[in-house]
């Protein structure tokens, strides 16, 4: 077996690491109605009388969390003669995490190591892991999305048991954001003790992940939300760690040397109170792990909810649900006290980019105001719009509107009784409208056949010309009697809602039916 090797290189001081540490960045908290993340958490995890997620071993489809929320209008899927709910369940529900569940195998097993790993190698977790950072740190090209960041050895444990054998079986999905492939593909069984192997010992539980793209709320949202499948993975997998799997006492290690900076950075503090840290944070060191998770992927083959196939008549994904919960609670979001059936709440997303806008979204605006049943916020969130903030303006709407868009992705955090009307789809019909069929919200969107009549591309000949132009890459505007029709029927959708009609009556409207 080979052991890692690197270039010799001083051992860093106890001053360097420190320092190195001092300097991690920390994305800002700035939300005033911050509550303890913790508080509720346990509230929203004792899965509301089910006895189990749906992921763990022996939890049925029958017992499993929320499977009574989704709604197919189909019993029975056409082309498998199945029941749709049960492969809604198993695509895009806590179903989903057991199939991946299943799939584990041990690659080491020994007295001070372990590492298991799940189908294709896109989901890892192991006690008493070594990453030799000797050779990784300080490099001058970026490591993001690269596949070499490792060489032999440069990852291993004490393992009495290594199946090399299994590795191989699943190196398939050799790429950055598929899979852990190009990073187990180096792992080695070291000969060492563990407690005199390392420069450096990280006590607390640390997630690796891969990054996908942090300036797109929709990509980045996916990192979050792969990063809570894995937390619900680990749960699953793990004997020992299952009471803390979703406390905030861990490290999050992320897979690149170039300094985190994202806006949506603000979501992290739903999963860790600790600086974030990357492939420089340690020094040019062995690290051990004392518990290392390999988070699943961002994209991966079926991944969620990036490249998910989703059975066409189906919604209300509760993993889904429940993770949007957790998001708003983790991230300091309250609900407002109040709802209001004559006066719902709009919003409206301007687009600050040169593709895409609204032209006339003023008159847009006042169209719906004139109607005296909506009130307009017409939001121009940017890089430079507190995060929290938006994600509170959106938790405080009945109704987003958006442009064909990243900004769409906001109507995760919308109340469970929101609609989402997506102005124009550009042709890419199936991204925002499964991402609401996921999130078991309401989805209005210009059908093919009103499609030409309602949204007017730009004059601009070349930019309205089908042949120079891509629908993503012009701008437009719309009817207003034919957009206050459409905003008209979300509204109906959201007035129709169970859970708005139970919050009104809570908050003591009269039912006006
Ligand atoms: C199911 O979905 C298909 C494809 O979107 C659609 O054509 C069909 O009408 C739907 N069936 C029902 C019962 O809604
Ligand atoms: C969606 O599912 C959740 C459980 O995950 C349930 O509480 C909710 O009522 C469902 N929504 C609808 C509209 O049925």
């Amino acid at each position: 077996m080979p052991t890692p090797t690197g270039p010799p290189r001083p051992k860093p001081t106890l001053a360097a690491i420190l320092w190195v540490l001092a300097t991690l960045t920390v994305p800002a908290l700035s939300h005033k109605q911050r509550e303890s993340p913790k508080s509720g958490l346990d509230e929203l995890l004792n899965l509301g009388g089910s006895s189990c997620w749906g992921h763990e071993k022996g939890c049925s489809f029958e017992d499993a969390h929320g499977v009574d929320g989704i709604k197919c209008s189909d019993d029975i899927d056409v082309y498998s003669g199945k029941e749709s709910r049960r492969i809604f369940h198993e695509q895009a529900d806590f179903g989903y995490l057991a199939g991946i569940r299943e799939t584990e195998q041990v690659i080491c097993q020994g007295e001070e190591s372990t590492l298991m790993c799940t189908k294709n190698l896109q989901f890892c977790h192991g006690s008493n892991i070594v990453l030799d950072m000797r050779g990784v740190h300080g490099q001058e090209r970026s490591l993001r999305y690269q596949t070499d960041v490792l060489q032999p050895g440069n990852v291993g444990g004490r393992c009495e048991v290594f199946r090399r054998d299994i590795l191989e079986d699943n190196f398939e999905h050799m790429s950055a954001l598929q899979s852990w492939a190009p990073e187990m593909r180096n792992f080695a069984s070291l000969n060492e003790s563990f407690e005199d192997m390392c420069d450096v010992y990280v006590e607390e539980p640390t997630y690796v992940m891969k990054l996908d793209a942090v300036v797109n709320l929709y990509h980045h949202f996916c990192d979050f939300l792969n990063l809570y499948l894995s937390q619900h993975l680990l749960s699953s997998l793990d004997d020992e760690g299952n009471e803390d799997t979703f406390d905030l006492k861990k490290r999050i290690l992320i897979w690149e040397n170039d300094p985190y900076n994202s806006n949506f950075g603000a979501a992290f503090r739903a999963f860790t109170d600790r600086p974030l840290a990357n492939l420089d944070a340690f020094g040019p060191a062995r690290i051990c792990f004392r518990r290392l998770v390999f988070s699943l992927p961002p994209r991966m083959f079926f991944g969620l909810y990036y490249n998910t196939p989703l059975i066409p008549n189906c919604s209300n994904s509760s993993l889904i649900n429940s993770f949007s919960k957790f998001m708003l609670r983790q991230m300091g979001i309250v609900r407002r006290t109040k709802v209001d059936s004559s006066l719902l709440r709009v919003t409206l997303l301007s687009r600050e980019t040169p593709h895409r806008r609204i032209l006339n979204q003023n008159q847009l605006v006042a169209a719906l105001e004139a109607t005296g049943r909506y009130q307009v916020t017409l939001a121009r969130f940017s890089h430079a719009t507190d995060f929290l903030q938006q994600v509170q303006t959106v938790h405080d709407s009945d109704i987003l509107v958006g442009m064909h868009g990243a900004g769409l992705t906001h109507l995760l955090f919308l109340p469970e009784w929101g609609s989402v009307f997506e102005v124009y789809d550009c042709a890419d019909p199936g991204c925002y409208g499964d991402l609401a069929r996921l999130r078991g919200v309401g989805y209005v969107g210009w059908t093919e056949s009103e499609g030409p009549l309602a949204p007017r591309p730009e004059r601009d000949p070349k930019l309205a010309d089908p042949k120079t132009a891509h629908e993503k890459f012009t701008n437009y505007e719309f009817d207003p009697e034919e957009f206050v029709r459409k905003v008209d029927e979300a509204r109906d959708k959201v007035i129709s809602h169970p859970s708005f009609r139970t919050f009104l009556h809570q908050s003591g409207e009269k039912e006006e039916l």
